[in-house]
C-alpha cells in the first residue's frame, strides 16, 4: 500500500483522476470500478475535464459500480445511478450501454451477486478501482464484521453508514439495505485507488494504515493488494 498525502481535495482529484486517464491512454476498452459518495466528485471532475478538451475518451470503457441501494427506485434522484450520471456520465463520452450497477431492487440478491460477477468476468476483470473510506472503514458498503466478505450481497448498513448518508434523503427515508461488491470482488481489481479527505476519516484511515489486517477494518484487507494507492489530505492523515 503505497500512502500519498497531498495539499487539499483539488491535488488528490487531479493525481487520482490522472490515474484513471493513463489507465484509458494505455487501454481505450478499460474496465474502471467506480464509486459515489463526496470523495470521488474532484476525480469525476478532472475526469470530465480530460474528456473536454479531448485528452483522453471514454467511448470504449466499461463501468461497474460498487454498491447501490435497495428499495430506492433505479431513478430516484439518491440512488447511485442517478448519482453518477448526474456527477460523471453526463459529462463524458462513455457509452450508456456500457455502465453497469448492481440492481438494489432484484427479487433474488444471489442470482444478482452471481450476474455481477459474471458481467466483471465477461468484461476482462476491473483495471481501476476507486474507492473512498467510511468513518467505520468501510469500503463500498462491506461494513465492520467478522469476517471478509467475497462476491456481491445484500447488506444491512450500519448507523454509522446511515447517519453519513442520511444528509443527501430530503423526500424519503434513507434504505437501510444495499446491493454491494464484496470484498473478494474488489480485492480481485487490478489497481486500487483509495482517496480519503477531512478529519473523520483520520480514524478509519489510522486502522486502515496502521492496524492489522481485521474485517472489523474492511479497508484494512487493501494492504494485501499488489497495486493500491491511497492519497490522503493532512486532515486525514493526521493520526498517522
Ligand atoms: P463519502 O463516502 O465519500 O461520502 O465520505 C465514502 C464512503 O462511505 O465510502
Amino acid at each position: 500500500m503505497r500512502v500519498i498525502t497531498l495539499d487539499c481535495a483539488a491535488d488528490i482529484g487531479r493525481a487520482a483522476g490522472e490515474a484513471f486517464v493513463q489507465t484509458v491512454l494505455r487501454k481505450p476498452n478499460a474496465v474502471l470500478g467506480l464509486a459515489t459518495g463526496a470523495t470521488p466528485l474532484p476525480t469525476y471532475a478532472y475526469m470530465a475535464d480530460a474528456c473536454k478538451t479531448g485528452k483522453v475518451s471514454f467511448k470504449d470503457v466499461s463501468t461497474f459500480n460498487l454498491d447501490e441501494y435497495c428499495d430506492l427506485p433505479k431513478t430516484h434522484k439518491n440512488s447511485y445511478y442517478s448519482f453518477m450520471f448526474e456527477n460523471l456520465f453526463s459529462k463524458i463520452d462513455v457509452d450508456p450501454d456500457n455502465v453497469h450497477f448492481l440492481n438494489g431492487n432484484a427479487p433474488d440478491d444471489r442470482a444478482e451477486s452471481a450476474r455481477y460477477a459474471a458481467e466483471i468476468e465477461a468484461a476482462g476483470g476491473i483495471d481501476i478501482q476507486f474507492l473512498g473510506i467510511g468513518r467505520n472503514g468501510h469500503i463500498a458498503f462491506n461494513e465492520p464484521s467478522d469476517r471478509f466478505t467475497n462476491d456481491a450481497f445484500k447488506v444491512q448498513l450500519t448507523d454509522s453508514t446511515i447517519e453519513a448518508n442520511s444528509i443527501y434523503f430530503d423526500d424519503v427515508p434513507m434504505p437501510h439495505y444495499a446491493m454491494t461488491m464484496g470484498i473478494g470482488s474488489i480485492m480481485r481489481a487490478r489497481k486500487i485507488i483509495l482517496v480519503a479527505t477531512g478529519k473523520s476519516k483520520a480514524e478509519a484511515v489510522r486502522a486502515m494504515v496502521c492496524g492489522e489486517i481485521d474485517p472489523h477494518c474492511p479497508a484494512s484487507i487493501l494492504k494485501a493488494h499488489p497495486d493500491c494507492t491511497v492519497y490522503l489530505d493532512p486532515d486525514a492523515a493526521s493520526l498517522l
